[in-house]
């Protein structure tokens, strides 16, 4: 296959080092946030560009709720703000806009708002734009085996049967992800979802993670050999 076919259809990304990013200007980690929103800007630009079908983008994990309060509701209203901001980005290039998480832990002025903006992209099909917030893997996992059991009592669970029940039902498995600020880790992320996943890490920090370092991880997913346990 060319290297330019090898567009992988489902990219994620954990968005990390902003605060190590706004440490080093000698600012408060909010700012390293805010600044973090334009790469997503950037990157959603660039996977339209690219005709990659699935974004997906870890923004707050169920473990996150125990910063300090001021930065998780910076974060909040960071991701309300969002929300409001690019809403006519979503319409003028196709996007579904998406939200998996935890919404009980939610205001419910986030979640009203993120309700309607999933009600009125969901036509869309040029991007699947799928934000993880109030996420973590486990949390996924236990919830759809509760699922799993309340709708099939007395079934035994199989690994098809529970995929339907997963907050991703429905979305492609990541083929590639990308974590910055040189962490190597998943943190929690889609456990179940990440079985196959190539992983590619980068010490960029996030607010630096623009359109050229987008496409360096593009290139090395292109040069990946997938063998899904065959020869
Ligand atoms: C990632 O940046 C954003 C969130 C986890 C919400 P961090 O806030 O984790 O930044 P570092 O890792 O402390 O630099
Ligand atoms: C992972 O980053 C979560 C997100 C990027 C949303 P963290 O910064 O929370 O992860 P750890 O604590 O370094 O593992
Ligand atoms: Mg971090």
């Amino acid at each position: 296959m060319e290297m330019a076919d090898r567009i992988p259809e489902h990219v994620t990304i954990i968005m990390d080092g902003n605060g190590r990013w706004a440490k080093q200007r000698g600012e408060e980690r909010l700012f390293g946030h805010s600044e973090g929103k334009e790469s997503v800007r950037a990157c959603v630009e660039y996977a339209v560009e690219k005709g990659i079908k699935y974004l997906s983008l870890f923004a707050f994990s169920e473990e996150n709720w125990n910063r300090p309060r001021a930065e998780v509701e910076g974060l909040m209203h960071l991701m309300l703000k969002a929300i409001m901001d690019e809403t006519p980005l979503f319409h003028k290039n196709g996007i579904r806009f998406r939200v998996i998480g935890d919404f009980g832990k939610l205001s419910r002025e986030l979640r009203n708002r993120i309700e309607e903006c999933m009600s009125i992209t969901e036509m869309y099909e040029r991007l699947n734009l799928v934000i993880f917030l109030s996420y973590s893997g486990k949390w996924d996992i236990v919830q759809a085996v509760n699922r799993f059991m309340k709708e099939n009592p007395g079934k035994e669970i199989d690994s098809c049967g529970l995929e339907k029940y997963m907050a991703t039902a429905g979305i492609p498995d990541p083929d590639l992800l990308i974590r910055t600020s040189g962490e190597e880790r998943l943190s929690n992320y889609m456990l179940w979802q990440t079985a196959y996943t190539e992983f590619y890490f980068t010490d960029v920090l996030w607010p630096d993670f623009r359109k050229t370092e987008f496409q360096r991880a593009l290139d090395a997913f292109a040069k990946r050999e997938r063998r899904f346990g065959r020869v």
